[in-house]
């Protein structure tokens, strides 16, 4: 018997790939362990979108292997990026990208046999993975559904479409498969996941008259997947502003099951430097979109990411950025401090700000996103909302749950609260949760 161990770092991309590796795994006959001094196979899954990624990967596998690993197996964006530079470092011996895990077993198979030694495989080619995943046998009530992947809008400093690749859409037919089969297991919250959802365009279930077959767009997606019974919730991550239509946001108004929160990343409020990002929209054009969505569905809310220290970008700069937040109103939010990814045109620019000038800002950037955020968790002291539990609290009797603006809900009670939904009313506001008593 065989037994693995996986580390996931990054996004939630990352978390749904792990998740597919683990199950293939198991499905071939491999046994997963949660203690690495008992696995012989170690599969590091890997992200690169910001921070020293390599070194990382590096200094866990050093403290991860053990006399008994056989097989080092190194997959996802930092596998993609380093290819076979990585090998002959720490005993790696598999080096796999985001579109070939489906092939991980064999590969371990083949090193464990002694057929190969070194094995590469960073084919970009999209969608063949899709069709080797194996049906979930269990699932939580919240999951995710992949439904594209890739980006072409090659934001200048984000590396996501060379470790990605190009922009794929998965056919709409698989993806509702997907989705019912989920329900059916018991899930009630679906999130579509994607590096650039609003730009979907998958085949179409059906072909139309006339030799090519139509396809949809996400809003004609969200169209179907709210037809099927027994989803309660419905979110998608990420879209882009430039491709966020009016119909769009139409859906979260006239429906109670699409949630009325999107997260809608700006990076900046300052325009020379989005058009250096090349955003593809400036800074006002994003407001608009805010305040048309607002007008549309007053109940909506919204979230952001944001990138403080953009080669070049000058204080003054910055602070329109800072403004944005406060005109924004976001309820949470992620920043970063800009970090040069290799092959990126953003890392060849001149002028890149200093790494302490980049943490001022950063420090600033963020105490503006939690006033906002504060502000928004105290509007919701009295109100009562529906919660989806997730898991246990830290305290005896403590459950954490989300409401429909991806907050944390923390309740007390002597039931097993995971996987149900629960009226809850607030009682108290922290800076990143709230409390509350279930009514
Ligand atoms: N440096 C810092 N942050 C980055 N992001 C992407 N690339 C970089 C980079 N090179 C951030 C963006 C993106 C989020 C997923 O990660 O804000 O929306
Ligand atoms: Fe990266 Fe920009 Fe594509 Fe997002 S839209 S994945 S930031 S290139």
């Amino acid at each position: 018997m065989h037994y693995f161990y996986i580390e996931t770092y990054g996004c939630q991309m990352n978390v749904y790939d792990s998740y597919r590796i683990k199950t293939l795994m198991v499905s071939y006959g491999y046994m997963e362990t949660q203690n690495h001094m008992e696995a012989d196979i170690l599969i590091f899954y890997t992200c690169n979108v910001r921070e020293k990624a390599k070194q990382k990967l590096l200094s866990s596998i050093g403290m991860l292997r053990t006399k008994n690993t056989k097989v080092i197996a190194v997959g996802g964006c930092v596998a993609q990026a380093e290819k076979d530079s990585l090998f002959g470092k720490r005993g790696i011996n598999i080096v796999f990208g985001p579109q070939t895990y489906h092939n991980l077993p064999d590969y371990i198979s083949d090193i464990l046999q002694g057929k190969e030694s070194r094995i590469i495989d960073v084919d970009l080619s999209q969608g063949i993975k899709f069709k080797h995943f194996k049906k979930l046998e269990k699932a939580s009530a919240s999951e995710f559904v992949s439904i594209q992947e890739g980006c072409d809008n090659f934001c200048s400093y984000c590396i996501v479409p060379y470790t990605r690749g190009r922009e794929y859409s998965r056919p709409a037919a698989d993806i509702l498969e997907d989705i019912k089969h989920l329900v059916r297991l018991g899930t009630k919250e679906i999130t579509l996941l994607g590096q650039n959802v609003n730009s979907y365009h998958g085949e179409a279930p059906y072909i139309t008259i006339g030799a090519s077959k139509e396809t949809w767009r996400l809003e004609r997606l969200i169209q179907e997947i709210l037809e099927i019974n027994g989803i309660k919730r419905l979110r998608y991550v990420s879209p882009h502003p430039k491709d966020f239509t009016e119909d769009l946001m139409k859906l979260h108004a006239a429906s109670n099951i699409l949630v009325p929160f999107a997260h809608i990343p700006a990076q900046s409020g300052n325009n020379r430097i989005l058009k250096l990002m090349n955003r593809g929209h400036t800074r006002e054009q994003y407001l608009e979109k805010l305040e048309k969505f607002r007008s549309i569905c007053p109940c909506i809310q919204f979230s952001s990411d944001f990138i403080v220290g953009f080669p070049s970008e000058t204080e003054e700069e910055f602070y329109d950025t800072v403004d944005l937040v406060e005109k924004a109103k976001y309820t949470i939010s992620f920043s970063f401090k800009y970090s040069p990814r290799k092959g990126t045109l953003a890392s060849t620019m001149d002028d890149q700000v200093p790494e302490q000038e980049k943490t001022k800002r950063l420090h600033t950037l963020q105490k503006a996103l939690l006033k906002s955020q504060k502000e928004f968790n105290k509007s919701l002291v009295g109100k009562t909302m529906e919660v989806l539990f997730e898991r246990p609290g830290k305290l005896q009797n403590q459950y954490i749950g989300k409401n429909i603006y991806l907050q944390s809900v923390i309740v007390e009670s002597k039931n097993n609260l995971i996987g149900t939904f629960k009226n809850v009313k607030v009682s108290a506001a922290y800076d990143n949760c709230v409390i509350g008593d279930i009514v």
